[in-house]
């Protein structure tokens, strides 16, 4: 136990230069798409997160050889061999991530039938995946819940659907582009997600050979082709974990420039990022200038000095503000003057974390109102979604248990910025997603230790 404390001391700004790579959000899933080639694939730039290692374990249980590269952070995976795996060998990912429902498609394919363990993740809700099993049951699949996982076959095929998910999740797209691209026929998304690491899946899933149209107002039409084959690719880069960074320079009155980050993928985030009252400044097209390569370009982020401005913000699906942007951003806001809003709208339950907040000198008040104009359909249901921001608050020290990965590290920033000496128990949860984030604090000079 004692091994995953960090005992941080804050009050220090962070500055300098720190290095995002692919996005976990897009890295997991370009994984599973890699077993619906026929020859191998090879993804560059993978961060070294645990959301990797459980997608490789799974991955190697089901017959694919995966290895490293040549280059650093290459992984090459070979499905040539596809072949099942038993329950038991399964069930020991029990419980680590989400990532296995999406081998649901790609398993079917290539084996005719599949099983899935209990999902891990987050505990910001419930997280049901009613949305995938709808859509795959669509598509031809039989799927029987079992008390040790889901056991799913495809006695006909797959078949192209005409499906519409009731808001659109990234998870169910996900499943439907993973299956739909091998299914008989064409398939019809309505209501889909259109976020950054989707439209990057689908340049994936086109680079092996399919077919998928993405038209206006969120519907996507893929064509089923018989066969797929490897690709090579290199994922976008992480604008969860450059957004975290930016908050923390913002909490900390600190500058960080983060290298790999990219404007086209975080515009509303830096659009906020300003309207708040922090600065940036944008190198990311750096390399392909002439005259200046070599030198990786990213997103600069600081505190100008002075105060920072409240704001009213909610979450939710892109273009929007993104939902695992909203708990670093919230640490921000306890230095902001005024009352900001935050609106949480994609998770009936990712406001939990803002109770150590204020147990070091925070003062958020959370809600079950929608509040900041638009009703979204947590409302008038017994969710604490909205969160009312006074501030600016001093920050002190105080001993934090981290409970998920986003909420996590809002509490590291949190800890960095107050003045005194913080202990963050589970610390390790923050690995989950965040490649080297100790090397990266001490890049960036905060006090931390190891307990
Ligand atoms: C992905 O989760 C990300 N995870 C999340 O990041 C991210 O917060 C989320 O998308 C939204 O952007 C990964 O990519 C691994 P959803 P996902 O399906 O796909 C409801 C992080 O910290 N829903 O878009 O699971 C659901 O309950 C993680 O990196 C159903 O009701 O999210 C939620 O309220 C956390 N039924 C909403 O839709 C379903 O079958 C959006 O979830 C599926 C979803």
């Amino acid at each position: 136990m004692t091994e995953d404390v960090l005992v941080v001391h804050g009050g220090t700004p962070l500055q300098g230069q720190i290095r995002v790579r692919g996005a976990k959000n897009l890295v997991s899933k370009a994984m599973v798409a890699a077993l619906l080639g026929e020859s191998p694939s090879r993804l560059f730039d993978v961060p070294r997160i645990r959301d990797v290692e459980v997608v490789s374990g799974l991955l190697e249980l089901h017959g694919v050889k995966v290895s490293a590269g040549a280059e650093d952070g290459e992984l090459v995976m070979d499905p040539t061999n596809v072949e099942s795996a038993s329950t038991d060998e399964i069930n020991v990912h029990a419980g680590s991530s989400r990532i296995p429902i999406l081998l649901c498609g790609p398993l079917l394919h290539r084996l005719g039938h599949a099983f899935i363990p209990d999902l891990g993740g987050c505990h910001i809700g419930p997280r049901p995946i009613d949305f995938h099993i709808g859509a795959l049951r669509e598509f031809g699949a039989v799927v029987d819940k079992t008390p040790e996982g889901m056991h799913l076959s495809a006695p006909n095929g797959l078949h192209g659907a005409k499906l519409e998910l009731p808001y659109p999740s990234v998870g169910a797209t996900e499943q439907v582009l993973l299956t739909a691209v091998r299914a008989e026929g064409v398939t019809e998304l309505r209501n889909a997600a259109i976020e950054p690491e989707i439209i990057d899946l689908i340049c994936i899933l086109q680079k092996m050979g399919a077919i998928i149209k993405v038209h206006t107002d969120r519907v996507i039409e893929i064509h089923g082709v018989p066969r797929l084959y490897g690709y090579e690719h290199k994922p976008i880069p992480d604008r969860i974990e450059a957004a975290s960074w930016a908050a923390a320079a913002l909490a900390t009155r600190g500058e960080i420039e983060v290298l790999g980050a990219r404007q086209q993928d975080m515009m509303t985030f830096l659009n906020v990022y300003r309207s708040i009252g922090g600065e940036l400044k944008i190198t990311d097209d750096r390399v392909a200038r002439a005259g200046v390569s070599g030198s990786e370009g990213g997103i600069k982020f600081w505190h100008p000095g002075g105060e920072l401005k409240a704001v009213a913000l909610e979450t939710d699906v892109h273009p929007g503000f993104m939902t695992d942007w909203q708990q670093p951003l919230v640490v921000a806001l306890t230095q902001a003057r005024g009352i900001s809003i935050m609106h949480e709208t994609v998770y009936e339950q990712r406001l939990g974390y803002t109770e150590a907040l204020n147990s070091m000198g925070a003062t958020i008040q959370v809600y079950r109102d929608c509040l900041g104009g638009t009703p979204c359909r947590f409302g008038r249901r017994n969710f604490m979604h909205s969160a009312v921001i006074a501030g600016p608050s001093k920050l002190h020290a105080a001993d934090l248990r981290i409970p998920d990965l986003r909420a996590g590290f809002a509490h590291l920033i949190a800890a960095l910025a107050a003045e005194g000496t913080s202990r963050v128990y589970g610390v390790n949860l923050i690995k989950r997603g965040y490649e080297d984030f100790e090397a990266k604090l001490a890049a960036l000079g905060a006090h931390v230790e190891r307990l």
